[in-house]
């Protein structure tokens, strides 16, 4: 792997303001020489956020949201939350795109207005993509990452805030994770892609089903930057156990 390794922490709609108490095993390895490659980033749900901040304030582990609105600064739109809000909060992450929204009706054109506000308000950015299982079935894997990752970026300027998140949809919560010649057969043609769009190399990362026990296959996924962790970062010694075994 390579230098700086990523271990996102989506908690989705998990945890309530006692689950803060745990992560402290998690700030003291995080202080460790040992893994000081790693860069930890939380995703709480909004009603957390402001707690996670001002748990990790004197720590280098960071605090991102799970998704934001299109329009940047303030806007009638009931129940939601912009970017500029997020920035107010101490985020400096959001994560866009993620199949558990597109499913919910997220659109491209939407994640890309999303995209767009995110950059405008500095945040970094976690763009999900990923194919469903009828999609891998019909072999129409690249083609849709091609079509996620052009409209998702389109009218993107500067692309140094952007991680890509790779994520099968098959593979969220279900417990199944592609096989080595399909994921870095994957990778490797969306970093072709995006090296043809951004000039630059972005990070690229796998989520789906990553727990402490799959971990020794996915470790050594060429091209792989790190990894997005739904339920098993929702418990401490588990996401605390992915990271040890990542950087052994
Ligand atoms: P999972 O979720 O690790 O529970 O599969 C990953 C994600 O939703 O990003």
């Amino acid at each position: 792997m390579t230098n700086n390794i990523y271990f996102i922490a989506n908690w989705k709609m998990y945890g309530s303001t006692t689950s803060l108490n745990s992560l402290n095993k998690l700030i003291n390895l995080s202080r460790l020489k040992k893994y000081k490659r790693a860069r930890i980033i939380y995703f709480p749900p909004f009603t957390l956020i402001k707690d996670f901040v001002t748990k990790f304030k004197k720590t280098k582990i960071s605090v991102g949201a799970q998704n934001c609105h299109q329009t940047e600064n303030y806007g009638s739109f009931t129940g939601s939350i912009s970017a500029k809000m997020l920035k107010d909060l101490g985020c400096n992450y959001v994560i866009l795109g993620h199949s558990e929204n597109r499913m919910s009706g997220e659109t491209d054109f939407d994640i890309n207005q999303k995209i767009l506000s995110a950059i405008n308000k500095n945040l970094k950015i976690i763009f999900c993509i990923g194919e469903t299982i009828k999609e891998k079935r019909k072999k129409l894997t690249h083609h849709v990452l091609k079509k996620q990752i052009n409209n998702g970026l389109k009218g993107v300027k500067n692309f140094k805030n952007i991680f890509i998140a790779y994520e099968p949809v098959w593979s969220i919560g279900t417990g199944i994770i592609p096989s080595k010649k399909d994921l870095e057969n994957n990778v490797s043609k969306i970093k072709k892609l995006l090296t043809k769009k951004t000039k630059l190399k972005l990070q690229i990362l796998y989520g789906g089903s990553v727990n402490s026990k799959n971990l020794s296959n996915l470790r050594n996924i060429s091209g792989i930057n790190g990894f997005l962790v739904g339920s098993a970062s929702q418990n401490t010694k588990n996401f605390i156990d992915i990271i040890k075994k990542t950087i052994i």
